[in-house]
């Protein structure tokens, strides 16, 4: 080494955001899941076959060279179809050409909300468990238009994540903030947010979309464009091939398939003494399990893991306080091969 280069000090450092950002809790018990080649019941992943219109839309895009950016917001057959299902199934009009960024993922289109909608110091009600906002989507109207008259009582916006919409059970019925007639203004103040990872299964191909007026939909797709530029093009093309494709038989046929995974899984988290709270939506059971060794959740959560190979999410990743620690997130979005052999894991926990 040089005595100049011996001489500079460096002064190298992380920015001052990044000494808030951890790891998310999801993420890392995939990881330890990984180290041990076990089942990830942890992160929603949903490795379950995806609907044969929307793969052979994204092949036949990429055969026809559809591989370059396309407009910031989205492909315009894209933004139609999600129109047309917005209109159609959660009863809410918006204009394809003005209302609709298409983005990374529920979660870009999230982000991209989020930086064009809010400022520092702002304060944000989040429900509570936080990541479970599949709870939310299924609660009573009234409760939803309890919420509504809220916001505009107090001028707020509404963010609404619908990424579950189609996972329901037990007659449960979707219902959209947006659509709920009556109440004040509720159209001008939520964004809502949604995608197709889960409902098609796929979620790597990183494509979701936020609907909203046109005054904050204009700087949410100039956000997108700076963030992302777009979401992937033939990807784009496959999920607009899906929208227009899939009969309402296909969404039905979803919900029934799910309701046989939540119950297997149920089942044998009750036969191996781990109380599971039977979900109405979504793809997720929180169990109780008090009964396994350790102080907080994620020690119980690698207690589990070690045990029996099965990666869970820490209920404390869903809470601002101690609620979780007694509780472990299963996801039940996997093969049934897979998802039985979880379940013969679990019961000899026993
Ligand atoms: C409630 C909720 N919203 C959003 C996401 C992320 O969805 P996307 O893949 O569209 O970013 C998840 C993923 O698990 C989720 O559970």
């Amino acid at each position: 080494m040089s005595s100049i280069e011996a001489k500079v000090e460096s002064r190298l450092s992380l920015s001052r955001r990044a000494a808030q950002i951890v790891q998310s809790e999801i993420r890392m018990m995939s990881i330890e899941c990984e180290k041990v080649q076990g089942i990830n019941l942890a992160q929603g992943v949903c490795d379950t076959e995806l609907p044969r219109a929307v793969a052979e839309g994204a092949k036949r895009a990429i055969d026809r060279g559809m591989n370059s950016y396309t407009r910031f917001d989205g492909i315009a057959e894209l933004r139609e179809a999600i129109a047309q299902k917005l209109k159609v199934y959660n009863g809410i009009v918006v204009d394809p050409l003005t209302q609709i960024t298409v983005s990374a993922g529920s979660t870009g289109a999230f982000y991209c909300a989020c930086l064009a909608l809010l400022n520092p110091g702002d304060q944000v009600v989040l429900f509570e468990p936080y990541y479970g906002y599949h709870v939310n989507t299924l609660l009573a109207e009234t409760e939803l238009e309890w919420i509504a008259d809220f916001a505009a009582r107090h001028d707020l916006f509404v963010f609404t994540d619908e990424i579950y919409e189609y996972f329901l059970y037990d007659g449960r019925r979707h219902i959209s903030p947006t659509s709920l007639p009556g109440t004040r203004d509720i159209q001008d103040r939520t964004i809502t947010i949604s995608g197709f990872s889960k409902t098609y299964s796929i979620t790597g191909w990183r494509i979701g979309y936020s609907a909203c007026d046109p005054r904050w939909a204009a700087m949410i797709g100039y956000i997108n464009d700076l963030v992302y530029v777009c979401a992937p093009s033939p990807l784009q093309w496959g999920v607009a091939e899906g929208i227009r494709e899939l009969s309402p038989e296909f969404y039905r046929g979803l919900a029934a398939e799910y309701v046989v995974k939540r119950d297997l899984l149920a089942a044998a988290l009750d036969r191996a003494g781990l109380t599971p709270c039977s979900p109405q939506g979504a793809y997720y059971i929180l169990a109780e399990v008090s009964r396994l060794p350790g102080a907080t959740s994620k020690e119980k959560a690698m207690y589990l893991l070690r045990q029996t190979g099965i990666a869970t999410v820490p209920g404390e990743a869903f809470f601002h306080g101690a609620e979780g620690c007694s509780f472990l997130r299963f996801c039940y979005a996997k093969p049934d091969a897979e998802l039985e052999e979880a379940c013969r894991r679990l019961e000899r926990l026993v």
